[in-house]
């Protein structure tokens, strides 16, 4: 955290993202408080609460929603406020073309290779300018008169929000981190908007991806697209007399706060004591930790399960899958469709294998807190990631986190950015179900030895490139960026 302050220097951070970290719902009159399952919240909020800055993001409970002035401010975590957090709140209209439509039905699908088509209206595209509009104008507000604001823009929510800002606060250092991958210029040209997408991001100074396969995809769409000068050698694009670095930076979790429980109680008693609570009878457990997307591959994984049953039948009766799968984004109609055909695999899966007490897979569908998960975590004997596509996939590390005990064997897709670090994962192919159903009967029948030494070298890799490290680089490289050398903007 020291490391994140010093790279600031006296600099105040604002970060924009548009899930915000804390609900606030009134629930019979009292207000609850939820943290929504969300990578990108699980990464950011440390860095918040060791910098207190300001958070900008909407506003997402029912509780205040009757707050709608412009100064909607509010201190965080409730119960020990680090930072500000201030909401935009958005009218259902713009909730559905900005978020729904134009985020999540096309840019999402756009960018993941899970073939699924993407969907784009122009409806859609004038409610995502509006709101990244709206989200200028707080972030302006916010920042008033300060000096050298540090502004960390997070998502592919906000592609046009770096440019917005830079033309009002030429001053402002500003970052865009994009979660997602970025796709080949080919699949990036479908989208009937990618010059002013790519105008918009070419605001910012830095534009961060996870990996660097990602920005070179990113570098060759501008190369195609824009009227550019693209400098192969520093990573770098001018356009408009303006110079944006386009570098890696690969996500993490912290791992402290993620590695706290420590397991010094007895691991079989409570793993009896789950497999009781489940209502079921097993002997080994796997477990799964997903929003129900169509990106995450978890009926690819159920099909892995099915062959491992099917080709190590002594399996049968001993081993089960625990997916937990926070429902999301459910107005889109892909999403409902996907979390039925979850529920239909895994019934089918079970009534073709399931016997007395026993169920090759337990779908625990609902939302589930970082206490929760983190108890699955520690007491599976593996953990399945299993990303059709994934930026970087932050359950991988956080599984890893969590098991200070040195026990647990992680398989792990090849399409996660994460499978680049975490090279002592077993590593799958998630379309090829026999070879990830073989996975799985390797991992059970790895030698304890072995799970140790894995598992203390992918710990060694999060706890050295945690999420202190990760923001401290995306600071520094920003801060150390000479804004001399951009004449900014307005054309
Ligand atoms: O993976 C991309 C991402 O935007 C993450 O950064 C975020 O945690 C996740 O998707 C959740 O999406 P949403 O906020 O739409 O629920």
């Amino acid at each position: 955290a020291d490391h994140v302050r010093n790279k600031l220097g006296g600099s105040n951070l604002f970060v924009v993202s548009n899930r915000e970290p804390y609900i606030h719902s009134r629930q019979d009159g009292a207000i609850k408080v939820t943290i929504p399952a969300s990578g990108l919240v699980t990464a950011i909020e440390p860095i918040l609460c060791a910098c207190n800055g300001t958070w900008i993001a909407q506003g997402s409970g029912n509780a205040d929603r009757e707050v709608v002035d412009s100064h909607d401010c509010l201190q965080v975590p409730p119960e020990d406020p680090k930072y500000t957090l201030r909401r935009v709140w958005l009218t259902k209209e713009e909730e559905e073309g900005y978020y729904y439509g134009f985020a999540n039905e096309g840019l999402w699908p756009l960018c993941h290779m899970a073939h699924t088509r993407p969907v784009f209206r122009t409806s859609d595209w004038s409610y995502y300018n509006e709101v990244n509009a709206r989200f200028a104008d707080a972030l302006v507000e916010q920042i008033a008169d300060e000096q050298a604001p540090v502004v960390l823009i997070q998502d592919y929510h906000f592609a046009l929000l770096p440019r917005m800002i830079k033309e009002r606060l030429p001053h402002a250092r500003v970052a865009i981190f994009w979660h997602i991958p970025w796709p080949n210029p080919e699949s990036f040209s479908i989208c009937p908007w990618q010059q002013e997408l790519l105008d918009g991001l070419l605001g910012a100074d830095l534009i961060g991806f996870h990996v660097q396969a990602h920005c070179n995809n990113f570098l060759n769409t501008v190369d195609r697209v824009l009227e550019a000068q693209v400098d192969w050698e520093r990573f770098s694009v001018r356009h408009k007399n303006h110079w944006s670095s386009v570098l890696p930076f690969p996500i993490s979790v912290d791992f402290l706060e993620q590695g706290t429980v420590k397991t010094d109680s007895n691991t079989a008693e409570e793993r009896s004591q789950l497999i009781a609570e489940l209502g079921i009878e097993t002997t080994y457990l796997g477990v799964g930790v997903d929003r129900l997307d169509y990106t995450k591959g978890i009926v690819e994984r159920f099909l892995a399960v099915e062959s491992f049953l099917e080709r190590h039948p002594r399996y049968q009766g001993r081993f089960t899958f625990i997916q937990i799968g926070a429902p999301t984004r459910s107005n889109i109609p892909q999403y409902a469709n996907f979390q039925r055909d979850v529920e239909n695999e895994a019934a089918r899966i079970n009534e073709r294998f399931g016997r007395g007490r026993w169920k090759p897979i337990v779908l625990l569908s609902r939302q589930h807190s970082h206490k929760e998960v983190e108890r699955y975590y520690r007491l599976a004997h593996l953990c399945m990631v299993t990303s059709l596509h994934d930026g970087m996939n932050l359950v991988s590390k956080e599984f890893i986190a969590t098991r200070d005990d040195l026990r647990g064997v992680l398989i792990l897709s090849l399409f996660t950015g994460a499978s680049r670090e975490l090279r002592d994962a077993i590593i799958v192919n998630p379309y090829d179900t026999e070879a990830t159903g073989e996975a799985i009967a390797q991992a059970l029948e790895m030698d304890v030895s072995e799970i140790a030494d894995r598992m203390q070298r992918m710990r060694n890799a999060v706890s050295d490139h945690n999420i202190y490290w990760w923001a401290g680089n995306l600071i520094g490289d920003l801060c150390d960026l000479r804004l001399s050398r951009n004449t900014v903007l307005k054309t």
